[in-house]
């Protein structure tokens, strides 16, 4: 048994995340927290939403709530979201914290200490009417190129040009619309990354298992151009952390707050505290995870997230770790993945397109989603949702694989022997065969979770689907009833084994329905360490019940209804 700690990149707080974002890192993240529980892992899955930073405050402002206000309620929005689609986060922290400002004030007084913050000051646009300094996207103004009006301080939107906040026409807040605005100089702090490139180099040269996708990206940050930059870490905006050195307050910095991709990655590891916190367990039962000093080195440590979250975790947040001089868990493999499209486009927030992770629930439960998000997981290259497939896959591999098994079998069993396993006859040569084939597919299976190379898993789980099918049509045990009825009641018996077996080893990617067998089979679930005592473990006798229904057909109307909806106007 080993100890596995799992995260998930933590979600930006504004707004629902889309089906996009749900496949490149939280779901995927809980199949293989699932997979370790079940084969007697101890496992400790971590995720969180992501509340401070300009896309917070702008959305806040934006509902007309004061930051904090939203926060939490944008917070109960996404539990709610990840507990439908069963995202089975032992903690589902936040960002905001009591327990991440400590530590994020923690780790910026350790890195001041070992000599690694530098303080630099800068020109940028402050507001006379509000008060504040100004974020480049909360400076609005004519765009010089396109003459635009609504340009924004970084960019314009109509012709997609860069800007600088001074390049704009009549530049005005975006808050209050005033213009009463001037360049003033502000002190904000560098984390010295450049010199820790040698460091991160080397540890990332050690990563020759890691997906090349991971690796590659952070190798380009590491050599492109200069190398790697040192980081910004402070900003000037009321809503996030106040910068502390440790509990100290750091002189001339008052009024400031931590940069957001500073102290996000930090609460991978204050959320081990909020969870040990609201567990009412002393530090040292979150320690064992994070603090390679308390028990964390024997720790195996994974991270999941989509392709563009790969340089924050390969070299700034190792930074700030190896920086910190202490003895923190380093992450030991990265998951990362490309893009999930969306009928020949973009999902995208903004324009409301795609399928957002309320919707979704409305439209099926969350195993239909969760079977085909992962079995199509943008793992070698971008994938691409479309309704056609959806509603193949769901059809298919759900309800005429797997469910029509189960129904079968239950209904069939129920009409000639009853509701319990049958008894009499022997397993045979038709038995031993599918026996043979589970043990070799299990295994792969199971090689592909512990790689976690999620589609291949899902293809190796379906095609198990499939053998009990095949043999169920072979063996016939309606037709075999007529004349051997013992023969029969072991096909049977067999068969009513096989659910149990399937909701055992389906449980990590269609938890419910995997819940709905295992129910109907009255019986728990257990990994099938030994496939031919697994499909003996029901024995003659035991009672069970047919279940309702595991999967519905997709019409084609409703597809087409489906697809109509969700073309963009969110
Ligand atoms: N909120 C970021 C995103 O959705 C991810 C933050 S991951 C963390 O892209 F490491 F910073 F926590
Ligand atoms: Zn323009």
């Amino acid at each position: 048994m080993a100890r596995i700690l799992i995260t998930s990149a933590i979600p930006y707080i504004n707004g629902i995340k889309h089906l996009g974002n749900l496949v490149g890192s939280q779901l995927p993240a809980d199949l293989y927290a699932r997979y370790c529980r079940a084969r007697g892992h101890e496992v400790l899955f971590l995720c969180a939403t992501d509340e401070h930073g300009t896309p917070a405050e702008l959305a806040a402002a934006k509902a007309g709530k004061p930051v904090a206000e939203y926060c939490a309620e944008m917070w109960e929005v996404q539990k709610g979201l990840s507990d439908g689609f069963r995202l089975s986060f032992d903690k589902f922290g936040r960002s905001s914290s009591p327990q991440n400002h400590a530590l994020t004030q923690h780790f910026a007084g350790r890195l001041a200490e070992a000599g690694l913050i530098e303080e630099r000051t800068e020109r940028q646009v402050y507001s006379n009417a509000d008060g504040r300094f100004l974020p480049d996207r909360y400076i609005e103004g004519t765009c010089p190129n396109c003459g635009y009006e609504r340009a924004r301080g970084d960019q314009c939107e109509n012709c997609t040009k860069q800007l600088d906040p001074t390049d704009l026409i009549e530049p005005r807040s975006a808050i209050s619309g005033s213009t009463d605005l001037e360049v003033r100089e502000t002190k904000h702090l560098y984390l010295k990354q450049r010199s820790l490139r040698g460091e991160l180099s080397a540890w990332i040269d050690g990563k020759a298992d890691w997906p090349v996708l991971t690796t590659s990206i952070a190798r380009k940050w590491l050599n492109d151009g200069d190398g790697l930059q040192d980081r910004g870490i402070t900003r000037d905006l009321d809503w996030g952390i106040p910068v502390r050195k440790g509990t100290e307050p750091w002189p001339g910095m008052e009024g400031k707050v931590f940069y957001v991709w500073f102290d996000a990655p930090i609460e991978y590891i204050a959320c081990a505290k909020e969870w040990s916190d609201a567990n009412g367990e002393p530090d040292a039962a979150w320690e064992r995870w994070w603090r390679t000093d308390k028990g964390a080195d024997d720790v195996r440590y994974v991270q999941f997230m989509g392709k563009d979250n790969v340089p924050f975790h390969t070299l700034s947040f190792p930074a700030t770790i190896i920086g910190s001089g202490e003895p923190w868990k380093l992450v030991d493999y990265i998951k990362s993945f490309n893009y999930l499209n969306y009928d020949g486009g973009q999902f995208s927030t903004s324009q409301g397109r795609g399928v957002f992770m309320d919707q979704a629930l409305e439209v099926l439960p969350a195993d239909y989603w969760r079977w085909w998000l992962l079995s199509h997981a943008p793992e070698s290259s971008d994938s691409e949702f479309t309704w056609e497939n959806f509603q193949a896959s769901a059809n298919k591999d759900l309800a005429d694989v797997l469910g029509n098994f189960v129904s079968r079998v239950t209904k069939f069993c129920r009409s000639k022997f009853g509701e319990a396993v049958p008894e009499g006859g022997a397993y045979d040569a038709p038995e031993a065969a599918v026996i043979a084939a589970l043990e070799e597919r299990l295994e792969s299976y199971q090689r592909h979770m512990e790689a976690i190379e999620v589609r291949k898993a899902a293809t190796e789980l379906r095609a198990i689907w499939v053998i009990g099918n095949e043999y169920l049509q072979e063996a016939a045990p309606w037709a075999v009833f007529k004349t051997d009825p013992a023969r029969a009641a072991a096909i049977v018996r067999f068969s009513l084994n096989l659910i149990r077996f399937y909701a055992a080893i389906s449980a990590p990617f269609i938890p419910d329905a995997a819940a709905a067998m295992l129910e109907a089979m009255g019986s728990e679930a257990g990994w099938p360490e030994d496939v031919n005592a697994a499909l003996e473990a029901l024995p003659e006798g035991h009672g069970f019940t047919v279940p309702e229904n595991l999967f519905r057909k997709i019409s084609d109307e409703e597809r087409a209804d489906w697809a109509a909806r969700f073309a963009g106007t969110r």
